[in-house]
């Protein structure tokens, strides 16, 4: 039998062993994996230091497309925002701060593939807008569906075969034919006077130079003018047809001073209307230029982006003989300065791509 001191001394023991455990398993429980303490402390970490690396924002840069119209050979800090967004919606062109013929082919491109644009290859107020469309939507496009990207071909020593027959800057003469099967894809007839009235295809034009055929067919009435188209688009068949008559009249030489050969005629661009008056009987005549409608149209045609084409002294550089009978759409732009520079669109095309 123990006694109650021993008994005391082994309560008192067992008291301290059992506080010494508790005391080892406090601690334990304190001691957090040093894993849990860093994943912890993260967050607080990276808000109290301001040296801690932030995640990457990417930034879109926001194009903000030029508002004036822009055309070929234009240079500046407008070409390069504009061929951003034409990069942008899936053109692989450089950015080169030029108005260059791959800006160019991509600009018709686009126009062919919107279906409300006026097919130009220059940048205008509508392809701005559908554009925009374009970069608000992050739309794409499938470059060259509408106008494969094409170099252009030499037919002969003398001639070649040009790449973009759409844009109206485009140069159509002995040096530089149309592709034998083009065919615009937008000929309409423009509400204006014939002296005949069967619809044949000559009186067709493409939309935006028929539109301003009629815009300059309705000044001209309010002036009283008796203005007549003649002769608008014509096909390589038709072309090949018409030359071939003339060479066999005239010989091949003559022929050509006043009929282009196939492929080689404005006619088949669809750009081009010969306009003539009842005081010339409605014929194609040198004297047409002397006539009140031919003197108003000598002044005015640049209004509506129209060319007399083929003009008196120019004969050299142009290849034919006068025709002030003979307008081509080239946009008011060009046209102004072509017609008070009096100067050809050889002339103006050269000045364009070189400077
Ligand atoms: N009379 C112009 C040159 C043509 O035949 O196209
Ligand atoms: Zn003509």
């Amino acid at each position: 039998m123990m006694n109650n001191k021993v008994l005391t001394i082994l309560l008192i023991g067992s008291l301290l062993m059992l506080l010494a455990a508790c005391s080892q398993n406090t601690d334990v429980s304190v001691e957090k994996d040093p894993k849990d303490t860093i994943i912890d402390n993260e967050p607080n970490e990276e808000q109290n230091n301001p040296d801690a690396e932030e995640d990457p924002v990417v930034e879109e840069e926001v194009i903000v497309l030029p508002s004036q119209e822009l055309q070929k050979g234009d240079q500046g800090e407008e070409i390069l925002v504009l061929q951003k967004a034409l990069t942008k919606i899936g053109y692989e062109i450089s950015p080169s701060k030029v108005y260059d013929l791959e800006t160019v082919w991509a600009i018709t491109d686009f126009q062919i593939q919107s279906d409300e644009l006026w097919i130009t290859g220059i940048y205008d107020e509508q392809t701005k807008l559908a554009l925009e469309g374009f970069l608000d939507k992050e739309s794409t496009i499938t470059p060259g569906e509408g106008l494969p990207l094409l170099e252009e071909e030499y037919l002969d020593d003398d001639t070649v075969v040009i790449g973009n027959p759409y844009e109206v800057l485009s140069l159509v003469n002995k040096q530089h034919a149309l592709p034998a099967e083009y065919v615009p894809s937008d000929l309409v007839i423009p509400e204006v006077r014939f002296p005949f009235v069967e619809d044949v295809p000559k009186k067709q034009m493409r939309k935006v130079a028929a539109d301003a055929l009629e815009k300059m067919f309705t000044d001209a009435d309010k002036e009283s003018l008796d203005l007549f188209a003649q002769s608008g688009y014509r096909s390589y068949e038709r072309q090949d047809v018409l030359f071939a008559s003339y060479v066999s009249n005239h010989g091949e030489e003559q022929a050509n001073n006043f009929s282009a050969r196939p492929g080689e005629s404005e006619h088949q661009s669809g750009l081009t209307m010969d306009v003539t008056s009842p005081h010339v009987n409605y014929a194609l005549v040198v004297e047409f230029g002397e006539t009140e409608e031919g003197i108003w149209i000598e002044e005015h045609a640049a209004d509506y982006g129209f060319i007399i084409r083929y003009p008196k002294g120019k004969e050299a550089i142009t290849g034919y003989q006068y025709e002030p009978w003979h307008l081509r759409y080239v946009g008011v732009k060009a046209a102004t300065e072509i017609m008070e520079r009096k100067i050809t669109l050889e002339e103006y095309i050269e000045e364009i791509l070189t400077n």
